[in-house]
């Protein structure tokens, strides 16, 4: 249909420039002298062949829909071919096994939540798109991986960054997204220190930008997004419970954090978007993150480096509440699960909505020296520590979530301690590193 337009438009000047010329004393759609008529036979021999010629080398109409363009295009350059390719990917990667499905976005789908959360869902039958930088905090060749094993699992991610609004539109036009997990950031407390700008760019501009979109498209998905236990900060009150105060950050990344909450309470007060946000505590597991303790104490044990082990002042304790990777997995789909529809649509807010923050932990903090001696045990080497006492670079003393709220409201309930789930991240860590044979060791 819309090839139609330019077509006609096109075809105007034709017809009024002939009448001028005098060609046609009467009305060209006049049948009985076309039918006899020789030059009129030729006339409109023309015109069909300019016809012809307009369909196979017009240029594709900026108001062609998205799959036209990129048909059209893609006859013609390799580059056009590619986005062919990426838009058919998005389609079939969001595409639900029954008609119930959910058709979720998730950004940093290459990370490590995101890469479970994604499979979890694809495998009960939501239809998923990743979408992710592959940015170099860690190795990407990690991020490179997951997106394979992800790949084999019918999720395909697309490579861009939140902050690409238009990328991010184009998303929503080629799939309409029934909900949002953003899990896409700038993780890790102490490279705040080096690089805030990147904390800056991913946690509070690319999360504006996400929201941005979301407001706009209709439907409006209903999001749910990672927040941290770090917003706790300076909170000595344990356990953390969602009431307790969360206005002393430790570090720029909590603060981002708790920025990302108080920008989810505007954007759902104003334009009605539904948001859950999600904070996470000490997550660990199979295909986890190398800027983590338990990853790089692994990593450092088996090829006998030395490893420093933090305590507080007068000796006290540095602890976690670690939080196994498929419990958190479960709590993101319950929330998902459980979030109500956004009420606004195209930007205008219809109705009060879902505004919720839970805590995602494990509610049984474990002391790091406790990490190591298990994850001596479990590799069967001995560590070489050093304790030192830990500097102020953002890090806090403790954590200990009280998930109560979770419970009652989505049936949170973490099933793995730490030693159990350390055996499944060591299981991994070493047929993955070993099978490569990366030198990670
Ligand atoms: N793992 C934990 O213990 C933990 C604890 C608290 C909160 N969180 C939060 O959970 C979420 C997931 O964490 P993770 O451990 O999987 O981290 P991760 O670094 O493995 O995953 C984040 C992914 O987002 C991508 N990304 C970053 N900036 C981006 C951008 N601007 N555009 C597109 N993609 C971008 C990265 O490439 C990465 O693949 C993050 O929001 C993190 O802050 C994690
Ligand atoms: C945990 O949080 C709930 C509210 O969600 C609260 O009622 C309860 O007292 C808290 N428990 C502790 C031990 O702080």
């Amino acid at each position: 249909m819309t090839q139609l337009k330019p077509i006609l438009s096109h075809l105007d000047p034709i017809l009024s420039s002939s009448t001028a010329a005098g060609k046609f004393k009467t009305s060209p759609y006049n049948l009985h002298r076309f039918r006899f008529h020789p030059r009129l036979t030729l006339w409109s021999f023309l015109f069909l062949l300019f016809i012809f010629i307009f369909f196979f080398f017009s240029p594709p109409s900026a108001s062609s829909s998205g799959k036209r363009r990129s048909l059209q295009t893609a006859a013609f350059s390799p580059k056009a071919r590619l986005s062919y390719n990426w838009e058919i990917k998005t389609r079939n990667s969001a595409r639900t096994r029954s008609g119930s499905g959910f058709r979720v976005l998730v950004t940093g789908a290459a990370g490590f939540v995101g890469t479970h959360v994604s499979i979890s869902l694809k495998r009960r039958g939501d239809g998923v798109v990743g979408l992710d930088n592959f940015n170099s905090y860690y190795e990407t060749g990690l991020k490179k991986a997951r997106k394979l094993l992800l790949e084999r699992e019918g999720v395909y991610i697309v490579e861009g960054d939140i902050n690409d609004a238009d990328l991010l539109s184009k998303l929503f036009e080629i799939v309409q997204f029934t909900h949002v997990m953003h899990l896409a950031a700038q993780a890790g407390v102490r490279y705040a220190m080096q690089n805030p700008g990147s904390y800056v760019h991913s946690n509070v501009n690319g999360f504006v930008t996400l929201l941005e979109t979301c407001k706009d498209a209709n439907p409006q998905p209903s999001i749910v997004w990672a927040s941290s236990s770090s917003v706790y900060g300076l909170n000595s009150k344990v356990p953390f419970s969602e009431k307790d105060r969360t206005d002393q950050p430790a570090s720029l990344y909590a603060a981002t954090k708790k920025a990302g909450e108080e920008i989810a309470h505007s954007y759902n007060h104003i334009y009605g978007l539904s948001i859950t946000g999600l904070r996470f505590f000490t997550v660990y597991g199979p295909w986890g993150r190398p800027d983590m303790a338990y990853y790089f104490f692994t990593k450092d044990i088996l090829r006998g480096k030395e490893i420093k082990i933090f305590e507080g002042a007068d000796h006290s304790t540095v602890a976690r509440d670690f939080t196994y990777i498929d419990d958190v997995v479960k709590g993101c789909l319950a929330a998902l699960d459980t979030a109500k529809r956004s009420t606004g649509s195209g930007g205008k807010k219809r109705g009060a909505a879902q505004l919720r923050i839970y805590n995602l932990g494990n509610t049984s903090p474990v002391p790091v020296a406790k990490l190591v001696s298990i994850l001596e045990k479990l590799l069967k080497v001995k560590a070489k520590k050093r304790v030192l006492q830990m500097p102020r670079n953002g890090d806090v003393l403790y954590t200990h979530a009280n998930i109560s709220l979770a419970s009652k409201e989505l049936g949170y309930k973490p099933k793995t301690d730490l030693e159990a789930g350390l055996k499944k991240f060591v299981k991994w860590y070493v047929s993955y590193y070993g099978s490569k044979k990366k030198s990670a060791i």
